[in-house]
């Protein structure tokens, strides 16, 4: 992705915090990759790296089959950050000398750095003499290799960071990436710029400029089509490509009647009207109400509405005349002629990559709206999938998109369907739509739709008792659950205030037919699920 930026490589030893260091270097707006630690030399290398971070790891560097350094890293070609692991084998590698600790170190540690300061350059000045830092090690280096100094020391690791100028090589054992360790943005900041000399051109700018040289690239003249659903990363890839290629560019929508309220009109809008994109909305509401009636498994919904959604799809692009062309002037022989945009963040590819997919226990089948035809031919364009969702964001705000678009809350791809508990008619969408409206209308008014990554309202499986007026009712509960999380891996409820929470359930029983109570789910993730299928 580099053609025209510096770029840094890092170098994963397995840490769980590998793709922050990433995220870090990328906010100091110099582009960088993750590569696994034994990934070719060429590959590395073919990015042109201005340095290399090495991440930390969960092995001991004597346990048998610990990952390695690998040789060209100390070549003396591109100057060196190692964090924890990648300190202790630099050590090692170097001929230091690496101890097992007979304690692991781990959590808020203070450290004092030694005069002389960090990476030795002026910005290092800047850095207090003591900072409160992460760490997490069981190893620690107790002898410096030749030439270098040490530059960190703590309670329990008299080394906890050492450097050799003259090589450019340099290591600390706590983490700079974390949010607990404190200033350590400029760290890593401090290395990418002062010391490896990357410039800043990796801005929203720069990435959109390079992105569209890439996209007009690839794509020639050749037809894209992009599955769009409204989402941050389908609507990010639409805008981009568009930019690129204009007219070249269809865009499929398809209403599965399963979306928010409005929420179809607005994609509409946005796309086709402001945007000017081709785009081909298909309201296929009564096909997939057909599929789901009487379904109430939440992996069956899933199922259906998966091999749907690729259907009708399909049948969409069948139609749209733009089927591989052999002859198409400009396209090489054997190239596929249709090429089909997705909007793959850079995460999911790194992700894609390690065993704990295939191992890791199936809790749900997550499937995004836009999902690959199996038998169709098509070349996949992913503009995005160097990019962090944060960046995706930036992108798409330069490219003119609303914030309601760029800042939208993730949204299942089976959408409310997994919202319907049990049985899905369109009687019960309507009514989850219209509580899930309020919702969203009084967290606006809260100013509280940023602070909470994800908020939406469930419409159980259960009927209660209640009173109106002087009669009984035997009405639908609403939940409704709001989390906030960075990683959507674990996640803990939203402290909605009282009062908001109050007008919420006052305003749904009152306006919504048929629910006559609502309930707040104060369950975290773990073991909860955000969604509740
Ligand atoms: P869970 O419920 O597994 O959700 O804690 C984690 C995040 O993933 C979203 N989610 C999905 N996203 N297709 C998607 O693209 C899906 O099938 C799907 N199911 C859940 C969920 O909204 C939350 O943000």
């Amino acid at each position: 992705m580099n053609s025209h930026t510096d770029g840094i490589a890092i170098l994963d030893f397995g840490s769980q915090y590998s793709q922050l260091i990433a995220r870090r270097v990328r906010e100091a707006n110099v582009y960088c990759e993750l590569f696994p630690w034994d990934a070719p030399a060429e590959k590395v290398l073919g990015l042109k790296p201005r340095g290399i971070i090495l991440s930390g790891g969960p092995n001991s560097v004597y346990d048998p089959g610990a990952p390695q350094l690998p040789a060209y890293v100390v070549d003396g070609a591109v100057p060196v950050l190692g964090i924890c692991y990648g300190m202790q084998l630099l050590a090692k590698a170097l001929g230091g000398v690496v101890a097992s600790s007979t304690h692991r170190e781990y959590g808020q540690t203070d450290i004092e750095l030694d005069p002389g300061a960090l990476f030795g350059a002026a910005r290092a000045a800047m850095l207090p003499r003591s900072l409160s830092v992460w760490m997490s090690h069981g190893d620690r280096v107790d002898r410096v290799p030749a030439g270098f100094r040490v530059i960190a020391h703590s309670a329990n690791s008299p080394i906890a960071g050492m450097a050799d100028d003259a090589r450019g090589i340099y290591a600390i054992q706590f983490h700079p990436e974390v949010n607990h360790t404190q200033h350590g943005r400029e760290i890593i900041a401090h290395f990418v710029h002062d010391v490896c000399g990357c410039g800043s051109e990796w801005t929203s700018a720069g990435i959109i400029e390079e992105s569209i040289a890439r996209i007009r690239e690839q794509a020639g003249n050749r037809p894209v089509i992009c599955g769009l659903s409204g989402g941050v990363d389908s609507s990010v890839t639409a805008a981009l490509v568009h930019r690129a290629v204009g007219d070249q560019l269809t865009c499929v929508f398809v209403d599965t009647g399963l979306l928010r309220k409005r929420e179809a009109e607005q994609v509409i809008d946005t796309f086709q009207r402001e945007q000017g994109i081709r785009l081909i909305a298909v309201n296929a509401t009564e096909e997939f109400l057909d599929i789901l009636q009487g379904v109430t498994d939440p992996e069956e919904k899933r199922r259906r509405i998966g091999e749907k959604f690729v259907r009708v799809f399909e049948s969409q692009i069948a139609s749209l005349d733009i089927k591989p062309q052999p002859e198409m002037p400009g396209v090489s022989t054997g190239a596929k002629t249709v090429m089909l945009a997705q909007g793959t963040l850079y995460p999911d590819v790194i992700e894609s990559r390690g065993p704990e997919r295939q191992t890791a226990a199936k809790i749900k089948t997550h499937h995004n709206v836009g999902g690959l035809p199996k038998d169709m031919q098509f070349e996949l364009l992913e503009p995005l999938r160097f990019l962090f969702k944060d960046e995706a964001r930036a992108v798409g705000s330069a490219l003119g998109l609303p914030d309601s678009i760029v800042w939208r809350q993730p949204f299942p791809g089976p959408g409310l369907a997994v919202r319907v508990l049990g049985e899905i008619t369109w009687e019960r969408l309507e009514r989850l739509r219209d509580a899930d409206a309020i919702l969203q209308e009084e967290l606006q008014r809260a100013d509280l739709l940023r602070a909470t990554s994800q908020a939406f309202a469930v419409l159980l499986p259960v009927r209660a008792v209640g009173v109106m007026g002087d009669g009984r009712t035997y009405s639908e509960v609403v939940a409704i659950r709001a989390v906030t999380t960075d990683d959507f891996m674990t996640a803990d409820w939203a402290r909605i205030p009282y009062e908001v929470l109050a007008r919420i359930s006052s305003r749904i029983v009152n306006e919504v037919q048929g629910v006559n109570r609502v309930t707040y789910d104060i369950t975290t993730k773990p073991p909860a699920t955000i969604e509740w299928e």
